[in-house]
């Protein structure tokens, strides 16, 4: 199947050269600008990111925010491929700082990961080539891993998605990048000194934002297109906010999980709204229904049960769909077994120093002060983690991905099936999750509320 496809892109990628438009064989996503494909070779796509300096418009009509963006835009440009291509990624550092570009659910080879335990930050005025062939489909994205409570705020982000050569072709493929920012009155961004209330959950925006658009406040609106009735789409989401953990839910139309983290679910499950923390990646398949005016998109946040912030609003026009949901095909997913070879071992906590200031920890250490975890690689494992400070952690392991065997000794269920990389700890709970472990190298683990991370909530895990 894999040849197959790459083959019709060999056979195409000449009049699509023709044209000046060399990614011409990828399915179209709807929602943000496309990184071009500069390299004709039909085996590679080659990008080119800048990050730097430009400003937006989230707070009002005369009011601007000076954001960090990539190739100028917030979120940066979806950059995607077919499953089998290399991707390479040329990255340009025009900031004022250092940084460094990590690739979100890739399981890719840790000298690529972007984590400055390994790859020296690309300083300013730098450069970096990333080249990497994701073994894995599905929808992902793209961040820096320096000081990311600051860089990822400030507008560094970006969409990835990795098509399968076989997957179904919905009426439309969209990706929704959901964020909050902490803004002031005028625009600009609240400073990033992290006060006691950052330290504790996180820093919590009061703009939400869906595709760079502001969703809520002065000129808060939401984003807007047409859509079919009965005629079902792929909503590829993620939540890019430091610390929010939100739910999405649609109105208008049927919809059910088809991909979790990226990897598609041998069975799709139907809840009554999504829970997506932050890190995560959903896909819906969304039906609109017949007799429907709009299909609408919407946050819901916990404990503001009264509310749900529009994000999206399609107006149902044209032609019918025949109302069926497509059949997707499910990414491989190892068994897991009733007992594992290996056992790994993950404390989440966190205290209070004698300066007032918050240290969070794994097993005990923040971040620098820990031993690193080391762990045979290509093993059946699994990682026990308990959460002992009653706070929300939506842990997340580079580098390979997992399956949820248990909540607080209760067996995983259907809403909880599917190969992830993040999962919601959400206080005083312990989880048990199995993985293989299958690709070896140095891998961080962390909490993704990036002021956790930063202030100490960040392991190595070596896979041997
Ligand atoms: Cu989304 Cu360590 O990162
Ligand atoms: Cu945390």
């Amino acid at each position: 199947m894999l040849l197959l496809a790459l083959g019709l892109l060999a056979g195409c990628s000449d009049d699509a050269q023709d044209s000046g438009i060399v990614d011409a064989a990828l399915p179209a996503v709807w929602g943000l600008p496309v990184a071009e494909d500069v390299d004709p070779d039909p085996d590679v796509v080659e990008v080119h990111l800048t990050a730097g300096f430009t400003t937006v418009q989230w707070t009002g009509d005369q009011e601007w925010t000076d954001v960090w963006a990539y190739n100028g835009s917030v979120p940066g440009p979806l950059i995607q491929a077919m499953q089998g291509q290399q991707v390479r990624v040329v990255f340009d550092n025009q900031l004022e700082d250092e940084t460094t570009i990590h690739w979100h659910g890739l399981r890719i080879d840790d000298e690529m990961d972007g984590v400055p335990m390994i790859q020296d930050p690309v300083q300013p005025g730098g450069s970096f080539t990333y080249a990497f062939t994701p073994p894995d489909s599905g929808s992902f994205w793209y961040h820096p891993h320096v000081r990311s409570n600051e860089q990822v705020e400030r507008g560094l982000q970006g969409a990835m998605v990795i098509h399968e050569p076989d997957a179904p072709t919905p009426a439309r493929d969209r990706y929704f990048v959901l964020d909050d920012a902490y803004l002031r009155n005028g625009g600009a961004f609240y400073n990033f000194t992290m006060d006691h209330m950052e330290q504790m959950h996180g820093r919590f925006g009061n703009t939400l934002l869906a595709n760079g658009q502001a969703v809520t406040g002065d000129i808060g609106q939401p984003l807007t297109d047409t859509v079919r009735p009965q005629a079902p789409e792929r909503w590829r989401i993620v939540n890019t906010a430091n610390a929010r953990t939100m739910y999405v839910d649609v109105e208008g139309a049927s919809w059910r999980v088809i991909a979790v983290d990226g990897a598609l679910l041998a069975e799709p499950y139907t809840v009554s709204k999504a829970l997506l923390p932050v890190g995560r990646r959903l896909d819906l398949e969304v039906i609109p229904d017949a007799d429907a005016a709009t299909v609408e998109l919407q946050i819901k946040l916990p404990g503001d049960t009264g509310n749900a912030y529009p994000v999206f609003q399609g107006t149902v026009e044209g032609e019918a769909g025949d109302g069926a949901w497509l059949s997707w095909p499910a990414a491989d997913k190892p068994a897991i077994p009733q007992t594992a070879a290996q056992e790994v071992e993950v404390v989440l906590d966190g205290y209070a120093a004698s300066s007032g200031d918050i240290v969070w920890t794994v097993n005990g250490q923040p971040y620098g002060d820990g031993e690193a975890i080391v762990a045979q690689g290509n093993t059946p494992t699994f990682i026990r983690i308990r959460e002992d400070a009653g706070f929300e952690h939506p842990f997340h392991l580079h580098g390979q991905y997992f399956q949820v065997v248990s909540v607080d000794g209760e067996p995983a269920d259907e809403t909880q099936a599917g190969l992830m990389d993040t999962w919601l700890m959400e206080g005083l709970d312990e989880v048990v999750l199995y993985t293989e472990l299958d690709n070896p190298g140095r891998w961080m683990a962390h909490c993704h509320i990036l002021e956790h991370a930063e202030l100490g909530m960040m392991t190595e895990l070596v896979v041997e």
